[in-house]
C-alpha cells in the first residue's frame, strides 16, 4: 500500500519530459536501449519495405498504368510513416522519389507498430496512430523509461488471441474489390484462431512469426529492468522474401527462413488414425491402379493461412518429381523448371503448380495488382481448419496422382522436392522491360529448395502401410 501512494505521489510529480514524437519515430532512437530488436528488425522485411526496389519498381508501374489512380494505395502499408506525417499525400505521390524519404519514414517502423491506438478496419491497413509518446507494447506493468511513456496493450500481445493488428496490414483488398491477399481472413479460418476450449492451440500472427525467449527487453547499463519470462518478442519475420540489394543482416533473414520454412511444408502421408506424425508413410506411394500411378502428398505442419499465403500470387512454387527405373532411366518426370523459366513456362501437362493463379478482365494472367479481375487460390496448401477428425476438412493435404504406365513394375525410386520462387520472372521482366527495375537485382532472385519436402521413396525399402489408400489420398 506504502508502494503504491509512493508511485501515485512520483507520478503526480511528473516523469521527466520524454523524447519528442520526431525523435521516436526515428528507429535509430530505439537502438540505445533495444538493440536487439533494432538488429533483428533492421534485417526484416519491414524495414526494406520501401528500399525493396521490386516494391519501388512495381508502385512506379502503377503509378503510370493508372494514370496516378493508384494515389497512397500501396504507400499506406509499405511507407505508413510518410502518409501518417503528411509526407506523401494523394496530391504528390504520383511522382514521389521514395528514396528522398528518412530513416523515420521508410519501411514499417517501429513507432509505427508500437503507436498503433485503434483499428478501424480489418484490411487496406485500418490502423490508427496517436502520434503521441506512449510506446504500447505486451509487456504487463512496464518499468519506467527515460525515452518514452509505455503500455501494455492486449492488441499487442501474442498472448490475446486476436491477430487484428499484423491482419490489418497483411490482408490486401485492390482498389477495383479484389481480396488479393487475404492471410488474415485465411488466419480467421484454422484452428489457430478460434478459443474454442477443446483447442489447445490459440497461435496469433506473433505467436507464430515472434517466437519468445525469457530475457530483459531493454538492455543499456543502468536501466534497472527484470528478466522477464518469455518477454523477449523477435522481431525478425523471416518467411519467404530475402533483401535483393545490400541491406544489413541478409545471412541472419537467410538463416531465419530456413528455420521455419524447411519443416513448415512436407512431403508426408496421412497420420494414422491414434498414431503419431513419426507413423505416418513417406506420403509417395506407387499403386498399380488405372494401369499405374504415382501419389505424392503434400501437406502442410504449422503454417496459420494457406501456403504460401500473402503475395501468393507472385510467388512461384511447385513440386519436382522424378521416378527412376532400377538401372537409373528417368520413366517419369515433372516440374523440372530451369533457373530462368517460369513453371508455368514449360509445358509440363502434369506441373504441381502452388500459387494464386490472377487474371486480368480479358482472362489473361496478370502481373500486376490493379489489374487483377479474378483469382483462383484452390492450388495453395491448406492450413488446418478443424481438429474433428471425421469432418472432410480435417485432411487439408494437397495429393497429386500421376499417371504412369506400368509404375509397379518400372519403377525403381522416386525422388520429390517442393521448391519456390519469391516472385514470378515474367513478372520481373516486365518490371525491367519497362525500365523501372535494374535487371541485376532482378538477377539476384533465389530458388528455395524446402528440405522438409525433400523424399526419396524405394521399391526396396517400401513399407506395406505406405500402400496408397486412395481414399486418405484424396
Ligand atoms: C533510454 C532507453 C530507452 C529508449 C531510447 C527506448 N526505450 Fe523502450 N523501453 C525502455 C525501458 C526501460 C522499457 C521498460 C522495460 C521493462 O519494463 O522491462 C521500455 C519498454 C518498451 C516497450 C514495451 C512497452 C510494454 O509495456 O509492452 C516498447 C514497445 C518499447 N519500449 C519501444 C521502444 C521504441 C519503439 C523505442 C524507439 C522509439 C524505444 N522503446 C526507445 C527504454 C527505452
Ligand atoms: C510489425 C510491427 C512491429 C514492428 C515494426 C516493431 N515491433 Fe516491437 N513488437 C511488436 C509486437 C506485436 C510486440 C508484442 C509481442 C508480444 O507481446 O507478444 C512487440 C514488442 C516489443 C517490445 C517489448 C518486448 C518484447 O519483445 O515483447 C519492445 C521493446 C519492442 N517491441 C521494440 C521494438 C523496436 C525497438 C522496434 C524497431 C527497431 C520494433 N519493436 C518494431 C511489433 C512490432
Ligand atoms: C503497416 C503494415 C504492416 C503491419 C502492421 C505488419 N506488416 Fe508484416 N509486412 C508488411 C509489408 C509491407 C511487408 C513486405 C515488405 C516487402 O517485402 O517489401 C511485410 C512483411 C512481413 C513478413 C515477411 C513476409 C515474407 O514473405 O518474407 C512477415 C512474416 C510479416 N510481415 C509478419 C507480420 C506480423 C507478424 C505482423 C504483426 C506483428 C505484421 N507483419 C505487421 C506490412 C505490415
Ligand atoms: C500456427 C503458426 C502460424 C500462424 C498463427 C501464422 N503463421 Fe504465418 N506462417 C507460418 C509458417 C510456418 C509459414 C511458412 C514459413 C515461411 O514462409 O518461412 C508462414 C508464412 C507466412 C508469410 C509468408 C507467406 C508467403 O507465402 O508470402 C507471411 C506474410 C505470414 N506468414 C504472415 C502471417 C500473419 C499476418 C499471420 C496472422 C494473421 C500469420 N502469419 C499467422 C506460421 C504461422
Ligand atoms: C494492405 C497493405 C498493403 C498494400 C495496400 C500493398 N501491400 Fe505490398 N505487401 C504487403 C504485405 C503484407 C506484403 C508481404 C506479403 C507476403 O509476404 O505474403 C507485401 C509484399 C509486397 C511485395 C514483395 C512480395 C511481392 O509480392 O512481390 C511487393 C513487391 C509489394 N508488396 C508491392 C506492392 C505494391 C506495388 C502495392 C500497390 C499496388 C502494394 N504492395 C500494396 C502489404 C501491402
Amino acid at each position: 500500500m506504502k508502494k503504491l501512494v509512493f508511485l501515485v505521489v512520483l507520478a503526480a510529480c511528473g516523469d521527466p519530459p520524454k523524447l519528442a514524437v520526431s525523435k521516436l519515430q526515428d528507429p535509430m532512437t530505439c537502438l540505445e536501449c533495444h538493440p536487439t530488436h533494432h538488429a533483428q528488425w533492421s534485417a526484416s522485411m519491414h524495414a526494406y519495405s520501401t528500399d525493396d526496389p521490386v516494391f519501388v519498381a512495381m508502385e512506379k508501374r502503377g503509378q503510370r498504368d493508372t494514370n496516378g489512380a493508384l494515389g497512397t494505395f500501396c504507400i499506406q502499408c509499405h511507407a505508413p510513416m510518410a502518409l501518417a506525417n503528411g509526407t506523401i499525400t494523394p496530391d504528390n505521390v504520383k511522382d514521389f522519389d521514395l528514396s528522398t524519404l528518412s530513416a523515420s519514414e521508410k519501411g514499417v517502423t517501429c513507432y509505427f507498430c508500437h503507436n498503433v491506438d485503434s483499428i478501424k478496419d480489418d484490411h487496406n491497413n485500418g490502423l490508427v496512430l496517436a502520434l503521441d509518446q506512449t510506446m504500447r507494447g505486451g509487456a504487463k506493468n512496464p518499468v519506467s523509461s527515460p525515452a518514452h511513456n509505455s503500455k501494455y496493450d492486449p492488441m499487442m500481445a501474442s498472448a490475446t488471441n486476436n491477430s487484428q493488428m499484423c491482419g490489418s496490414c497483411h490482408d490486401v483488398v485492390t482498389p477495383r474489390g479484389v481480396a488479393v491477399e487475404r492471410t488474415y481472413t485465411e488466419w480467421k479460418g484454422t484452428i489457430f484462431a478460434h478459443d474454442d476450449p477443446a483447442n489447445l492451440l490459440p497461435l496469433t500472427c506473433s505467436g507464430c512469426h515472434m517466437q519468445s525467449k525469457d530475457d530483459v527487453i531493454a538492455d543499456k547499463p543502468g536501466l534497472n529492468v527484470p528478466e522477464r519470462k518469455h518477454g523477449f518478442h523477435e522481431h525478425l519475420w523471416p518467411a519467404i522474401d530475402e533483401a535483393l540489394t545490400a541491406f544489413p543482416g541478409g545471412d541472419t533473414l537467410a538463416a531465419g527462413i530456413k528455420r521455419d520454412l524447411d519443416p513448415a511444408i512436407t512431403i508426408v502421408g496421412p497420420t494414422p488414425t491414434g498414431g503419431t506424425a513419426a507413423d505416418a508413410p513417406g506420403g509417395i506411394c506407387v499403386t498399380p491402379q488405372g494401369g499405374g500411378q504415382i501419389t505424392v502428398r503434400i501437406d502442410s505442419r504449422g503454417t496459420g493461412h494457406m501456403w504460401p499465403s500473402g503475395a501468393a500470387q507472385d510467388r512461384r512454387a511447385w513440386l519436382e518429381v522424378i521416378a527412376y527405373d532400377a538401372s537409373n532411366n528417368v520413366v517419369f518426370q515433372s516440374g523440372i523448371v530451369p533457373d530462368n523459366k517460369d513453371p508455368e513456362e514449360i509445358n509440363d501437362p502434369n506441373l504441381v503448380a502452388i500459387w494464386d493463379f490472377v487474371t486480368k478482365d480479358d482472362g489473361t494472367e496478370a502481373h500486376f495488382f490493379w489489374d487483377i479481375a479474378h483469382e483462383d487460390p484452390s492450388h495453395l496448401v491448406k492450413p488446418p481448419v478443424t481438429l474433428v477428425q471425421t469432418d472432410p476438412a480435417f485432411d487439408h493435404s494437397k495429393p497429386t496422382t500421376f499417371n504412369v504406365p506400368n509404375a509397379t513394375a518400372t519403377i525403381d525410386h522416386i525422388t520429390a522436392r517442393v521448391r519456390i520462387r519469391p516472385l514470378s520472372l515474367r513478372m520481373l521482366d516486365e518490371l525491367v522491360s519497362g525500365g523501372d527495375l535494374d535487371a541485376a537485382v532482378a538477377a539476384q532472385l533465389k530458388t528455395l529448395d524446402i528440405s522438409g519436402t525433400q523424399r526419396t521413396w524405394k521399391k526396396s525399402t517400401a513399407r506395406s502401410s505406405d500402400g496408397c489408400n486412395p481414399d486418405q489420398y484424396n
